[in-house]
């Protein structure tokens, strides 16, 4: 099964201001070909509710926070992400979805591949189906 994994960023202290960053591979285990971010989430947003069949991903709160509910067919768990200095590996074949967001949360998602509808798995059902066969 495969299996969500938070990690820690390099977080340099600075009196001026703290900075974090992440390189594809050192950091992360794919090479990143998109951002995007997710902001403005209006109470009881919530994103997501698919799974990738390809995609990898990094899940970063860069502001504020909010709970990544993932499942991987087995099991279900919940992470929530509330500091900028770490992040949340997915693997493709994970059913994901982002909820609780606080107020002016700021969500960076560094995914593994250009945005592909094809890629998608949006229904619940199909997804159970396609992990019974791995
Ligand atoms: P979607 O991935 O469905 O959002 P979420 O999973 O958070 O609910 O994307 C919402 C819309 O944004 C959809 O019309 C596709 C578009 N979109 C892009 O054009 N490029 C992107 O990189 C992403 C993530 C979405």
């Amino acid at each position: 099964m495969k299996e969500c994994k938070l990690i820690d960023l390099p977080k340099i202290v600075d009196h001026r201001g703290n900075l974090s960053f992440v390189e594809s591979h050192s950091h992360i285990p794919f090479k990143i070909a998109r951002s995007y971010w997710i902001y403005d989430v209006p109470d009881g947003g919530i994103r997501g509710g698919h799974s990738y069949r390809t995609l990898e991903e990094f899940v970063i709160a860069l502001s504020g926070s909010f709970e990544v509910i993932v499942n991987n067919g087995d099991r279900k768990q919940e992470y929530r992400l509330n500091r900028p200095h770490y992040g949340l590996y997915i693997p493709s074949g994970i059913w994901r979805h982002i909820e609780n967001f606080s107020t002016n949360a700021v969500c960076l998602i560094l995914a593994s591949d250009i945005y592909r509808r094809k890629d998608y798995v949006l229904d619940l059902d199909d997804f159970k189906n396609s992990i019974k066969y791995k």
